[in-house]
């Protein structure tokens, strides 16, 4: 196929409305052996992308014809859609909280799931002014999703990667009046002791040894993978976080599906009380709440 025979049409209507996959016809343009096959939405969310044009555009445009730029672009993209690069990394950008995040290759890219940690958050915060802590920050999607819940909080937002911060700083700055403060800190060695009222955390929790890690091969390592079965950095923020929390302060972490009773005890291990355990919508166990002694 070159770009003067391609419609809008064309490429929507070889996305396969069976299988969720392209078909045949239009993956055979491509010749080198690819690993992934990208669902029909990102391949709509893709062309719209490279046409700087909505999905609904598309539909009523579908006669459009693109020019030879806009194929290449298209076909570059594609390819590496179907090399397994995430839509996210391609487009730039991904919602949370219904808020619009930019990520880039320094960043996990915002999950669904993590939105439980703030809706927990919510629940647990007083009426006082608090002081949060989000630990590993990332693109900021929690410290940016609880400044514009909650903008009389003071939060604190670090990461050991200096590019995650730029980004979070940058997403901040477009998305919430309040700005977080970001700092950058091994977990929580830059934080005082018995400050926080809250602190909330997304830490790495796969286990090195854990196969879907292929499937996640362009996200940095440092953001997915923790030593001791995924458990050595929930260890060290369980631990530590103990010492930063004011007294009856809250902690709110995300884990991996089977690692729930694991995280329990930890926080049974370094004297937390009030320990919850709550599970995502895909009813996957996926957070561990507690509080520090009132005294
Ligand atoms: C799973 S990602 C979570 C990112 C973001 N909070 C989210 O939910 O999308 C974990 C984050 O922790 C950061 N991180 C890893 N080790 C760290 C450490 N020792 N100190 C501080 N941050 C760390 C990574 O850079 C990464 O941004």
């Amino acid at each position: 196929m070159t770009a003067d025979s391609v419609s809008v049409k064309d490429v929507l209507s070889n996305l396969s409305t069976n299988t969720d996959t392209f078909t045949e016809t239009f993956t055979a343009t491509f010749t080198d052996k690819k690993i992934a096959n990208p669902s029909r939405l990102d391949c709509q969310l893709l062309l719209g992308f490279c046409l700087n044009r909505g999905r609904a555009w598309l539909i009523a445009h579908d006669d459009y014809i693109l020019s030879d730029t806009e194929y290449a672009t298209f076909t570059g993209h594609m390819s590496a859609l179907r090399d397994g690069k995430p839509l996210q990394y391609i487009v730039g950008h991904q919602e949370f909280w219904s808020l619009d995040f930019q990520v880039n290759e320094s960043t996990l890219i915002p999950r669904p799931e993590t939105e439980l940690l703030v809706d927990i958050a919510l629940q647990l915060l007083g009426d006082c002014k608090p002081i949060i802590i989000d630990l590993g920050t990332g693109a900021g999607p929690i410290a940016v999703a609880l400044s514009k819940e909650r903008p009389e909080a003071t939060i604190i937002a670090t990461d050991f990667s200096f590019k995650a911060l730029r980004c979070a700083k940058t997403n901040a700055a477009r998305l919430t009046e309040q700005q977080p403060e970001f700092v950058q800190s091994n977990w929580l060695s830059c934080i005082a002791a018995n400050c926080a009222d809250l602190v909330i955390s997304n830490p790495p929790y796969i286990d090195p040894s854990d196969p879907h890690l292929q499937q996640l091969g362009y996200e940095p390592t440092t953001a997915l993978v923790a030593d001791c079965a995924g458990l050595a950095d929930l260890q060290e923020i369980i631990q530590s976080s103990y010492k930063v929390l004011k007294p009856n302060g809250a902690i709110i972490v995300e884990h991996g599906y089977d690692q729930q009773d694991a995280v329990v005890e930890l926080f049974k291990r370094f004297q937390f009380e009030d320990i919850r355990a709550f599970s995502d919508l895909s009813h996957q166990p996926r957070a561990v709440s507690a509080r520090k002694s009132v005294q």
